[in-house]
């Protein structure tokens, strides 16, 4: 069973990098797939091959890999509304089995999200920030959770892909202070929140390698979900609240992560768009969650390029080879 699911799930890569048009990456891509040439299939063994044929395959995925264009990725107008919709995740040659495997992962993904939403609107329909705080706790575990995994393949020799390593932990450290700022605020006060929010988190934790072992699709597409709806929940709160929020000062940890001296991870995270092009003013709490909430549509629209296969670059790496091509 887990075998097929696993097949299934990658069996659409070849596929998906197939449409993508052609920008060169020669440098970044052969560094890391000289001596993991192998197709992202972490369950099957290492097949024992001369090397000679290793170095074919590298070729051929390193070609492959040359045709990923980040914009394609991330078209201007992906937004989490598209989430659960038949939004395109599906590649566009995949079999029906294929098509049928993509829509039952999303469909027990929005059941499970909906289900999580029902408990934490009763639990926390009069209470934001300690909604908030349980929100932000759990939505950071993906992020290590997709790189405890990533370690243990790389330490495999399995795959080794250093741009999702990098960004999945600026994700992480983009949710942390989201968390900080939620602590600041008081959110944790409450032992039955903090108690809540830590061991949903670890049940959270297991229940996302085991998924992401088995479908890295599906899991991404579960996180795609739960960014959704925190982007929903920040959106309301600050339609509702705003003029409040205006009055009130931001967090000292908000106004450091935001406006402090290096940003690089805080670019790093935002796939969908160039390094420096988004720097937020915090000048009150509104900017504060107003930029909570634009971090978390850059989640969204990260999460949803990750369901394609290989299809994730740091935007860093796109400024570097810019460069490169500049001074060639
Ligand atoms: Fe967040
Ligand atoms: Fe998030």
């Amino acid at each position: 069973m887990t075998t097929t699911l696993s097949s299934a799930a990658f069996a659409i890569s070849a596929s998906s990098f197939a449409p993508l048009k052609a920008k060169r990456h020669g440098n970044s891509a052969s560094f890391y797939s000289q001596n993991n040439p192998l197709s992202y299939s972490p369950l099957s063994t290492r097949p024992s091959i001369p090397r000679k044929s290793f170095w074919v395959r590298a070729t051929v995925l390193q070609e492959n890999e040359e045709k990923v264009v980040v914009e394609e990725s991330f078209p201007p107008k992906t937004s989490p509304d598209d989430v659960g919709k038949g939004s395109g995740n599906e590649p566009p040659e995949s079999s029906s089995l294929e098509r049928w495997v993509i829509k039952a992962e999303q469909s027990v993904n929005i059941f499970l999200t909906d289900s999580a939403i029902k408990i934490l609107d009763t639990l926390y329909h009069d209470r934001d920030y300690p909604r908030f705080f349980v929100l932000e706790t759990i939505a950071r575990v993906p992020y290590f959770a997709f790189m405890s995994v990533l370690h243990m393949y790389e330490s495999f020799g399995w795959w080794r892909r250093a741009d999702y390593m990098k960004v999945h932990f600026a994700e992480s450290w983009n949710e942390m202070h989201h968390l900080l700022i939620m602590e600041e605020l008081g959110g944790n006060t409450w032992w039955v929140d903090r108690f809540l929010a830590q061991h949903v988190a670890a049940v959270y934790y297991i229940m996302t390698v085991l998924m992401y072992v088995i479908s890295p699709r599906m899991a991404y597409h579960f996180s795609e979900c739960v960014e959704s709806h925190a982007f929903e929940t920040y959106d309301k709160f600050i339609k509702a609240q705003g003029e409040e929020l205006k009055k009130s000062p931001a967090p000292e940890v908000a106004v450091k992560y935001y406006t402090g001296g290096d940003l690089y991870l805080f670019d790093e995270f935002q796939t969908a768009r160039a390094p420096n092009s988004r720097r937020p003013k915090i000048e009150n709490l509104y900017d504060v969650f107003l930029n909570i909430r634009d971090d978390e549509a850059e989640h969204c629209k990260t999460m949803k390029a990750c369901q394609t296969h290989g299809n994730l670059r740091s935007p860093h790496s796109y400024a570097e080879d810019a460069s490169e091509d500049d001074t060639a």
